[in-house]
């Protein structure tokens, strides 16, 4: 085992469609994390480490690690990664960090998790958190995705996680979670921006955005987090980070693998 990362088992794999999956690892007991951060996740490949930046979307007190994958033909690591299977071997680096963290934001009333894709990943670790519902009183989930195949843990985050045991009560009262689809009919459809530009339905009580009482995380696509932090700024939005909590933070979803 090297200084930077350990090696961990693979415990799980879930192939949600022909480009995303999910898989669960082993967690040394030293792993410890905040939920919203990422770590370089790899393999061995040929003598090579092939390690890339991957968010958890376990939560912290979960006994293993989850994380959520697009698979990329000719990425140099998804290609390989998309073939784990329970009993490989996967390297998790032991240093998490990253900005999508609840202490980067301000109090507020209101908490928006925006993923695009896999953006969703480090969303889906903070929807686990029973302190986030603590300091907020209402967290509005939005997944955007082209197709509806794409809205991976739909069934989970709508059935399962209210029956939790645990925070089920505060999912139930406090979480929205609104999956949009952009190219074929679904419930909700269009952008996020479009979403977060024009307002909700009148029939979720959403009052409008405003920098006062709402705070934002992003995560998803570059171009989606340039659109997304644009109408932001516009709004009188400032980002926040680890010295200075502003009104919203910032991740991109790491695409390229
Ligand atoms: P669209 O289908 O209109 O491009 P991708 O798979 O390309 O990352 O896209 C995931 C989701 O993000 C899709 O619904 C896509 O919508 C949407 N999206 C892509 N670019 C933007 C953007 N600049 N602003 C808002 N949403 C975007």
């Amino acid at each position: 085992m090297s200084a930077s990362h350990n090696t961990e088992t693979v415990t799980d794999v879930h192939h949600w469609t022909d480009r995303l999956f999910s898989f669960t690892v082993t967690r040394d007991p030293s792993f410890r994390f905040v939920a919203g951060q990422f770590t370089m996740i790899g393999l061995d490949v040929a003598g090579r480490k092939l390690m890339r930046a991957y968010s958890m979307a376990s939560a912290t007190y979960e006994d293993h690690l989850e994380f959520f994958s697009i698979k990329v033909p000719s990425g140099p690591l998804t290609s390989q990664l998309q073939h784990v299977k329970p009993g490989d071997t996967v390297l998790v680096g032991r240093k998490p960090t990253g900005t999508l963290v609840a202490d980067n934001l301000r109090p507020g009333a209101r908490l928006y998790l925006l993923g695009t894709g896999t953006g969703l990943a480090p969303f889906m670790s903070i929807i686990r958190e029973p302190d986030i519902y603590e300091r907020f009183e209402q967290i509005i989930l939005v997944h955007g995705c082209r197709h509806v195949s794409e809205l991976a843990y739909e069934t989970y985050i709508t059935s399962t996680l209210p029956q939790n045991e645990f925070i089920g009560d505060m999912v139930r009262r406090q979480l929205l979670y609104y999956p949009t689809v952009t190219r074929e009919p679904f419930r909700h459809n269009g952008r996020i921006t479009t979403l977060m530009r024009d307002g909700f339905d009148p029939s979720f009580n959403l009052p409008p955005l405003s920098p006062e009482s709402d705070r934002v995380m992003l995560c998803g696509s570059p171009a989606f987090l340039a659109d997304m932090t644009a109408l932001l700024e516009a709004g009188g939005f400032n980002e926040g980070n680890s010295s200075i909590p502003g009104e919203y933070v910032i991740e991109k979803a790491f695409v390229e693998k």
